[in-house]
């Protein structure tokens, strides 16, 4: 019995280990879309820049990002997830030494580009390893520290902004803190293991077998054997496959949670906090700054708590709670901005946008990365993965491009009632279309959708 207990408490302590490594890869995806708001200020004082080519730089990443999660959602079914995020540690790597040098700012897009295309595939490889390394019954806490390393990435790179603000070139040393994490990434991932479910799908059984004697204390060969048969479904895993009509439902959940983590517009705080503070009256910069890391540091304590819940609430209940926390936090910051006037409204921003943001961090942060590592057919997960990403990034870029003429057509009000009005079409798409996948095996899931679509 205590050596039960011993046994269990090791291999949970070994799989909280590996997945904090993985997530290093999120950290990373958090810092480098973070840094460049703080870096841009500077770049833009060394080099004479219209600010089409200022667009064109912080766009870049968003780019790279679409092409690395277009371009290599089969390699991490053919290679296996391990292999893939080793990939991208060395592209950060490289990428961030690259960016603190380069000459001439087109070399800094492309170099951004470069670091992009890491972002969009440790976007969904490290949720997918992780989930596929977890054990069910908190496999939805351990897949969410990515979307925790996320948001302390963003928090970081705020603080690095500030930190590096008066150097000389301050931007170059910006990019160039991003070596630290990519290398922690890369020898981190040399000493981990592939995903027992990969390996499976590979005829690797053994291997398999005695990694998930590591992180499973109990049932390792039941586990086993489910994998094996849910391997056995269906072989071909490309487009045909994808497409099968028992598939389709998956990925219309996929692609739609990817919709609405982004139409409901939580970049437009990330990337433009500063601006909106500003429009409500925080007029310094250093005022709209502060204002801009307490929305840090709450996305950050908010993810904790959505991950103290995420296995014990479920996946729906927190996305019912934070999607409504969404739209009554739009809404009120619409009718600040429609009718108000004097110092309250400043404050009224500041709480509004809080609670949209924690709204946020407890449900579509976490758990739209989270269920998509969790619903898709082990022979095509990488590829299916990997569409729902590139929706996801393509969603986040159409955003952040319209929201400025947004404002400008709509009108601050009607903008942000325009998201709240998304929060709840949200609400109803979850209702309708998102499995609760708590406490359940991947295979359970997968079997699920068989049975639905009686295949
Ligand atoms: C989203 C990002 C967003 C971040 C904020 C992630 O889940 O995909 O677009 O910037 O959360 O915490």
């Amino acid at each position: 019995m205590a050596d039960d207990v011993v046994k269990k408490t090791n291999s949970n302590l070994m799989v909280y280990f590996v997945a904090i490594i993985a997530a290093v890869g999120g950290l990373l995806f958090g810092y480098d879309t973070g840094v460049i708001s703080g870096a841009l200020l500077l770049i833009k004082q060394q080099w004479v820049i219209s600010s089409f080519t200022q667009g064109c730089i912080v766009s870049s990443v968003l780019v790279g990002a679409v092409i690395g999660s277009l371009g290599s959602g089969k390699l991490t079914d053919l290679y296996g997830r391990r292999t893939i995020i080793l990939s991208t540690a060395v592209i950060f790597f490289v990428g961030s030494i690259a960016s603190a040098f380069s000459p001439t700012p087109i070399a800094l897009m492309l170099f951004r580009v470069l670091i992009g295309i890491a972002i969009g595939v440790a976007s969904y490889a490290v949720p997918l390893y992780i989930s596929e390394i977890s054990p069910d019954n908190c496999r939805g806490a351990l897949v969410s520290l990515n979307q925790l390393a996320i948001t302390i990435g963003i928090l970081s790179s705020y603080f690095i902004d500030v930190y590096f603000a008066g150097f000389d070139s301050g931007w170059r040393h910006m990019f160039f803190v991003g070596i630290i994490p990519s290398l922690i990434l890369l020898v981190g991932m040399l000493v981990l293991p592939d995903t027992p479910r990969w390996l499976v799908s590979k005829g690797q059984n053994e291997k398999a077998l005695k990694i998930l004697r590591k992180f499973n204390s109990s049932d390792s060969d039941n586990i086993l054997h489910a994998i094996k048969e849910s391997v056995q479904v269906k072989d071909n895993g490309a487009w045909t496959e994808i497409l099968a009509p028992w598939i389709r439902p998956a990925l219309v959940v996929g692609i739609g949670l990817m919709f609405f983590q982004q139409f409901t517009g939580i970049n437009t705080v990330i990337y433009y906090a500063p601006t909106i503070f500003q429009m409500a009256g925080f007029e310094s910069a250093s005022a709209a700054i502060s204002a801009t890391v307490s929305v840090g540091v709450i996305n950050v304590l908010m993810t904790i708590v959505s991950i103290c819940l995420i296995d014990r609430l479920g996946r729906k209940k927190l996305l019912y709670i934070g999607l409504s926390g969404m739209a009554l936090s739009l809404s009120f910051l619409a009718i600040v901005f429609y009718g108000l006037n004097g110092v309250f409204v400043k404050w009224a921003v500041v709480v509004s946008l809080l609670l949209y943001v924690s709204s946020f961090a407890i449900s579509l942060g976490p758990i739209a990365w989270l269920v998509i590592s969790e619903i898709y057919p082990i022979k095509i997960r990488g590829f299916a993965m990997s569409i729902a990403t590139v929706s996801n990034w393509a969603f986040n870029m159409l955003v952040a491009l319209s929201f400025l003429p947004m404002l400008e057509f709509l009108g601050k009000s009607f903008t942000f009632f325009t998201f709240a009005f998304m929060c709840l079409l949200g609400l109803v798409f979850c209702y309708k279309f998102v499995p609760e996948t708590k406490g359940k095996s991947l295979e359970e899931i997968e079997n699920g959708w068989l049975r639905k679509n009686k295949v």
